[in-house]
């Protein structure tokens, strides 16, 4: 039953996500929100006053921190956005922008707001190395450089690298290292097959990354630079990285840059502004587990967040699970599956349909929103229907989403 004071998605939108040492390297990861959150409302005719929130997640901190702080702040001013606009930065890994839709959600819901905008961005290319201690510079002996990007995990204070608990946590829902790499290959396929559909095209899901040049015409990024010609057995000869059992870089999503911008409101606000909803969101959940868990914790979201809206995932048409790593997707469609060999294959079959971040590329700031809008549009050009998307954050955080398209 629809209600005015449903909150629907009205617009949504990303920028193509690049490669590690690509040409979009060096555009600070605040441009790259500046970019979306222009366009998330210039494509459905909405004033930057009309929006009264916007939520901004972001998660690589020593790249913002080159342009100091308060990232969503400085974005929503470069942007365009009134003074007055509220705006707040938040980190909750690889969930942040999810968590900044759901942010965006309770302020509607709690009546402070009609409209918001939930944004991820993050450029991993543009991480700095730092130099601890330098400010104190040393009287004698070595300057220490840290890359905040290596082992992906947290282990300064003790904790394992991700790709360690992923791996063994996947051998121990007997996710062998073969299925690992059979998932990326499918995740490289099923993205080359949409995108020769037209899924990728610009003016959906993606907007183009125009990069002025101090000579000549600028450089215009209109498609992801991650997906590629792979095979299970050029898969199969990759070393595990960061002692890993099962994680290699094909089986893992690359190092990337990219941002994208969701824009909704209550289903009132759309209808007296004359706009078609995207999607209605139907309940967000956040959710954490031990570390160690990371890979099941987009299974353990979907089935708390499919308890509360009071639906199953026989319901779901589609299921997006951030490819943090293959490990995930397979890990959490098995605890969904529930031991059922067969049902795990078929929701396989309708999880990641146009290939995930494996190939996509993975932004991490940025991550959740795609797969939020890869949802509605896929529900959309299905015929409607309920849909479910999850994605891992570090240390086993969760965020999930229900969206169901009329
Ligand atoms: C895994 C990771 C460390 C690999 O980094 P890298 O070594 O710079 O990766 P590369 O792209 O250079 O790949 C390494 C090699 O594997 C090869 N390779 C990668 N994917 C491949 C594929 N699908 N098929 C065949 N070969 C592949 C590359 O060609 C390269 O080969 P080369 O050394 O002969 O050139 C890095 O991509 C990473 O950190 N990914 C995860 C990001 C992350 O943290 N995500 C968040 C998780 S929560």
């Amino acid at each position: 039953m629809k209600s005015k004071n449903d909150i629907v998605m009205v617009s949504a939108v990303r920028t193509p996500f690049s490669k590690f040492e690509s040409v979009m390297k060096d555009i600070p990861s605040i441009d790259l929100g500046v970019m979306v959150m222009k366009e998330v409302i210039a494509r459905v005719g909405v004033k930057p006053e009309e929006v009264e929130e916007i939520n901004y997640g972001t998660c690589v901190l020593p790249e913002v921190a080159l342009e100091l702080d308060v990232p969503a702040r400085q974005a929503s001013l470069l942007a365009g956005f009134p003074a007055e606009n509220i705006s707040l930065t938040m980190d909750r890994a690889c969930c942040s922008s999810l968590t900044a839709l759901r942010l965006g959600v309770l302020a509607i819901r709690a009546g402070e707001v009609e409209t918001a905008m939930s944004v991820g961005s993050d450029n991993m290319s543009r991480t700095p190395h730092m130099a601890p201690g330098l400010r104190w510079a040393k009287r004698l002996g070595h300057i220490r450089l840290v890359d905040p990007l290596f082992e992906l995990g947290y282990t300064a204070k003790g904790f394992r690298p991700l790709a360690v608990d992923a791996g063994e946590v996947a051998l121990e829902y007997a996710v062998t290292r073969e299925m690992q790499d059979a998932w990326a290959a499918m995740s490289h396929e099923r993205y080359t097959k949409a995108d020769g559909e037209g899924k990728f095209k610009i003016g959906e899901e993606l907007m183009p990354v125009v990069i002025p040049q101090k000579k000549g015409e600028p450089i215009v990024v209109e498609k992801d630079e991650s997906p590629r010609r792979t095979s299970i057995e050029a898969l199969a000869k990759l070393k595990p990285v960061y002692g890993s059992p099962t994680v290699t870089p094909g089986n893992a999503p690359p190092l990337s840059a990219g941002s994208s911008a969701i824009l909704f409101m209550t289903r009132k606000k759309a209808e007296e502004r004359g706009l078609k909803p995207l999607a209605t969101i139907v309940a967000t959940l956040p959710t954490a587990t031990a570390p160690r868990y990371i890979a099941s914790i987009p299974g353990i979201t979907i089935q708390k967040i499919l308890a509360k809206a009071g639906l199953k995932i026989d319901d779901m048409k589609i299921i997006e699970i951030n490819e943090a790593f293959a490990a995930m997707p397979l890990v959490s469609t098995k605890i969904l599956a529930d031991g059922d060999e067969k049902k795990w294959k078929g929701l396989q079959d309708r999880t990641n349909v146009n290939g995930g971040a494996i190939a996509i590329g993975h932004p991490v700031g940025a991550s959740a929103g795609r797969i939020t809008m890869t949802l509605a549009y896929e529900l959309r050009r299905r015929g409607g229907g309920y849909g479910v998307a999850s994605i891992c954050g570090g240390l086993a955080q969760g965020e999930g989403v229900i969206l169901k398209v009329d």
